[in-house]
């Protein structure tokens, strides 16, 4: 339904987005995750059509965003990152103004009107300005412009920004029913438990490049089946490589002097002999943290950092 392939741009010096391709099937929730500067928001734009890239092409439900730019802009709902609400007008005005936008009118989107509001817990706030709003109910109005013409592809720019916990929940469970009827979803965040709990699959992506891809659970099990220890101090990385030879029950993730993550299997009758090996013969470690698999882990294996705000 939405395929991007070989995307690259770059503002001046920066490449922001350096060759990233994906395809999201129709039903779909696809993650773009990764910290700030990572290039989501350039991708996203991209396939809005707001930004040209260097090179490469989009493509929704097979029309071309570039040579059929009207009709695929069509099937597409855009929620960007920054909100675009006019604190003036109503829950209501909001949505018809949208709808206009996009060349709808009469009952039928007054009716459509209704069901969204309905559905975001905002029916008996259609009447009330929108600078009424707290946060949540603002995010979730915010989500709403982008479905009044039931796009067939949806857009999401780290759209929980700022939300509470229980707002939180409530957007999602909204993309998931949207979703649910067919549209594909491109959801971009650099929440992990948001992609975790959300996504049917997703990029991981930093410095504008996918760094891995897959369903939830083909990402984590890449991390072997074993607990992820994660190794900071002094120590060399030569020294943690000497004291696991010969221990099949553990695997190197990641490793350089001072910072390693091993995966190592706690359940194998060789476990005690491997832990007197490791802090035996290794000087300098300082701090061990021990946790199941899981998509945090990876993205500290594949960059290094626990993401943050
Ligand atoms: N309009 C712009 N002009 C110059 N650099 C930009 C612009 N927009 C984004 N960048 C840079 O491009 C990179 C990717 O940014 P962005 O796509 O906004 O990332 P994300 O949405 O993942 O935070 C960053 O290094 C950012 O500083
Ligand atoms: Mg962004």
């Amino acid at each position: 339904m939405i395929k991007a392939t070989s995307l690259k741009k770059s503002y001046g010096e920066t490449l922001a987005v350096d060759g990233i391709s994906f395809e999201i099937a129709a039903g779909e929730i696809y993650g773009l995750l990764g910290p700030n500067g990572a290039g989501k928001t350039t991708t996203l734009s991209i396939l809005s059509g707001l930004l040209k890239p260097d090179s490469g092409s989009v493509t929704l439900a097979g029309v071309s965003l570039e040579g059929e730019e009207r009709k695929a802009k069509g099937l597409l709902g855009v929620v960007p990152q920054e909100m675009t609400l006019y604190e003036e007008l109503t829950a209501r005005e909001t949505l018809l103004f949208w709808g206009r936008i996009y060349g709808l009118g009469g009952k039928r989107l007054d009716e459509r009107i209704d069901s969204l509001l309905e559905r975001a817990g905002l029916a008996a706030k259609a009447k009330k300005r929108v600078r009424t709003f707290s946060g949540g109910m603002k995010r979730r109005l915010h989500l709403l412009t982008g479905l009044v013409h039931e796009p067939k592809a949806l857009l999401l720019d780290e759209v929980t920004v700022g939300i509470d916990p229980q707002g939180r929940i409530a957007l999602l469970e909204i993309v998931k029913e949207v979703a649910a009827s067919g549209t594909a979803v491109l959801y971009t965040t650099h929440y992990l438990e948001e992609a975790e709990a959300l996504c049917d699959r997703l990029s991981i992506i930093d410095f504008g490049k996918v760094l891995v891809e897959g369903t939830i659970d083909e990402l984590v099990r890449s991390l072997g089946e074993g607990e992820v220890v994660s190794l900071t101090g002094s120590f060399t990385g030569e020294s943690i490589r000497r004291a696991l030879e010969g221990h099949d029950e553990a695997a190197i993730l990641s490793l350089e002097d001072g910072a390693g993550l091993l995966s190592i299997d706690l359940s194998g009758p060789d476990v005690f002999r491997l832990l007197d090996s490791l802090f035996g013969k290794v000087t300098g470690v300082e701090e061990v943290s021990i946790r199941r698999p899981s998509l945090q882990s990876l993205f500290l294996k594949l960059t290094g950092r626990e993401i943050r705000d």
